[in-house]
Formats: C-alpha cells, structure tokens, sequence
C-alpha cells in the first residue's frame, strides 16, 4: 500500500518550481554576497530579488525583512533581540507570551527569565485554545518589552486575533510580534493589515526548503542582533547569506501568496469531511482547537483513554503518516501544555491527534484515512487496557 502523508504542518515537500529558481545558485553563481567582484555581485543580485518578493507579499520594505536559517531563529531573534533592546532603552524587563506557544518561542522565554533577569507573564487560552485581545490587555502594565503571541497553532490549529491583539499592543505602547510560521502557508501576511512590528516565517511549512527562514522587522524597531560578526543583514544578522535557500524561500512564499485562493479550495472540505466523519463515527472523541477559525488545512483531535503515540505507530503500519501533541518521555507520556492549557485532563490529553493535508491530498487518501481510523483508534484502546 502506497504510504499517505497527512502531516504537513509538520513539513511540506520543497515545491518544485522553487526547486528550479534554486538550481543555479548552488553551482553557477556560487558568489558571496558580500564580495565586491561580479561573482559577489550576481549572489548579491539574487539575495536583493529574494527580499523584495519577500517584502510585496508582506507588503513592508526590503530593509525590512531578515533572512534567517529557519523560523526557529527568527523567534529567537525577534524575543531575545527586542527583549535585550528594549532594557537597554528603557529597562523594560517583562515579555508577555501565550501558552501557547512553539518552543521556539516559549524556552527562549524561559531562557530570558532563568539567565538574563526577565519576568515572563502566560497568558490562559480560552477552551478554544484562543488568546484574547482582553487577557492581552490585562497582562500589560509598564515595562513590558515585548508581547508574542502566535497567529495560528502548530497542534490545534486555532487561529489568534492579530490585528486586535496587536492594537491592544500599541494603545499601550508596547511591541508586538507574532510567530506565523504555520499561518504563512494559507492566511495573508501582510504586516500592515495585521499591524505588527515582528513577524516570524519559515520556509518548509509552505513548500520551501528546510533551514531558511525570515523575519519581518518594522523600520525603527530596537532589536539587538543574536548572531554577531559581519554586517550582512542590516547588521542584524551575521553570517554569509544562503543564496539558493533564500532564492527558494522567496519563490515558494511568491508562489503560496499567488495560489492561496486555489490552495484554501482544495483542503477545506477534505477538512471539513475529515472533522465531521471522525466525531460522527468515533465514540468519545472531540475537535481541539476553534470550530471555525482555524487553519483550512487542519483537523486535530483528542480521544479519550488512548495512548496517542500507540495510535500514531499503528497509523503507521497501515500507511498513514499523522501527528500528536503529546511529547513522549519513556515510560510516562505527558500531554502536551498545549492540551492541558485548553483544560483537558490527562485521560483525554494523552489522547491526541493532529492531521493536516496539503496540496497533493486526494479525496481518495481522505476516505482511506477515514475507513482505516476508526478500527485503529479502537484497537489502540484495547491495546492500552492490557
Ligand atoms: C508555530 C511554529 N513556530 C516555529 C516553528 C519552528 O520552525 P522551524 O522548523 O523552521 O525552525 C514551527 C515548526 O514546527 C512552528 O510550527
């Protein structure tokens, strides 16, 4: 049987029109950047077109945008650089985040608190897993460095109020970034609708390559740079640039930007079949995340007393590639923060499932996924009483 991929926020294959933008800068023009010669120049050339697609799908300038290696570093560089920057200006040492955030995001908050003196506020999700514009609100008080908050879940796929989040932000004078890194692939990014002064991407959840990512950085922002050395990046990032990851960063986000409508078309009513067949036809199951706003893309779940990682394997075996959101530690599982901030108990938190299609998904590979699920859920339970 032919092996069923339904895990694509997890990562997506490299699109291959990107692909073929890439080809030439690995051996052609193979120049750094940074050299004055022609070669340099040419690598120059293709670092300033990656930047400025970046930037009209952002709709900000090109100074604006940072290339980085993934999205990881770019929540690590917008929190521990503004962080840094804004305690320096003006001995701010709060940060507020949400719990539920990427890692990326949370343990370099954790780092800020443990080494470098910072007092970090969680905002509480609501059962939907949502952060509200109010709790935001509540959590602000003078010296707050920095607000993150996350545009769309990685493990239920909720999606946040932005814009008013980041509205919130501003009345009270404070800077707001948002991870995007899964909503890139099917929500709009344009920083000046959203209103944000930070925003994270990276490239393989939208069809580009692994270990590129970028940072959008408002003009005027104080951000003290994590990676120090040569001045390639506006002095914000140290390092030769990656031209050809960069290139393909650039001509999949041009491409996810251009085909959005199309790409949204496709996946929600998989989705949506995918959600209502599976509360239907599995007893004790429920939907995690929000109803309705959420990512198209993206069907996440919890069952009740279920090992999910013994589902996952099983899934496995019969072809289906799927998630959970539960990190499992040798013999004592735990459910995820993410599924316990939105108030699950252990017996359901242990319990979840997240499916996320993409571009290639067939109605076919729905319906198998359907037909199988069912028996495996039922024998993972029979398996977990033994
Ligand atoms: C919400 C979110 N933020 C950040 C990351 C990290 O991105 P990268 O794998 O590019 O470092 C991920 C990846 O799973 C993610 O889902």
């Amino acid at each position: 049987m032919d092996k069923i991929y339904l895990d694509f926020a997890a990562t997506t294959p490299l699109d291959r029109r990107a692909l073929d933008a890439m080809r030439p800068y690995f051996d052609e023009t193979f120049g750094n950047p940074s050299s004055v010669h022609r070669f340099g120049q040419q690598a120059e050339a293709a670092v300033d077109a990656a930047r400025e697609t970046v930037s009209t799908v952002l709709n900000c300038r090109p100074d604006e945008v940072i290339f980085t290696s993934c999205g990881s570093e770019s929540d690590n560089l917008a929190l521990r650089g503004t962080a840094l920057a804004m305690r320096a200006k003006n001995g701010a040492n709060r940060i507020v985040s949400s719990k539920a955030e990427h890692h990326a995001v949370s343990k370099t908050a954790e780092q800020l608190e443990k080494f470098y003196g910072f007092q970090v506020n969680w905002l509480e999700l609501d059962e939907n897993g949502m952060v509200t514009p109010a709790a935001v609100e509540k959590a602000l008080s003078t010296g707050t460095a920095i607000v993150s908050v996350m545009y769309a879940n990685n493990e239920i796929g909720t999606i946040n109020p932005i814009k008013e989040i980041a509205e919130v932000c501003h009345r009270h004078g404070v800077l707001f970034h948002t991870d995007a890194v899964q909503a890139a692939a099917y929500l709009f990014v344009d920083v000046q609708a959203l209103g944000v002064d930070l925003l994270s991407l990276g490239g393989h959840k939208f069809y580009g390559p692994k270990g590129v990512g970028a940072l959008y950085v408002r003009k005027g922002t104080a951000l003290i740079p994590s990676q120090t050395g040569g001045g390639q990046e506006f002095g914000l990032r140290a390092g030769t640039q990656n031209v050809p990851y960069l290139v393909g960063f650039a001509e999949a986000l041009r491409l996810t930007a251009q085909e959005r409508e199309a790409r949204v078309a496709h996946v929600r009513p998989l989705r949506d079949r995918m959600i209502g067949t599976i509360l239907e036809e599995i007893p004790d199951s429920q939907l995690t995340g929000h109803p309705e706003k959420r990512l198209p893309q993206h069907a996440s779940f919890v069952f009740k007393n279920l090992d999910g990682n013994l589902l996952l394997t099983l899934l496995d075996s019969a072809g289906f590639a799927c998630s959970s959101g539960s990190a499992c530690k040798t013999g004592n599982p735990e459910p995820s923060e993410v599924m316990s901030a939105i108030g699950l108990s252990r017996e359901w938190g242990l319990g979840s499932l997240r499916v996320t299609l993409g571009n290639s998904t067939t109605p076919a590979q729905v319906d198998a996924f359907l037909n199988a699920l069912p028996g495996l859920v039922e024998q993972t339970r029979l398996l977990g009483k033994k």
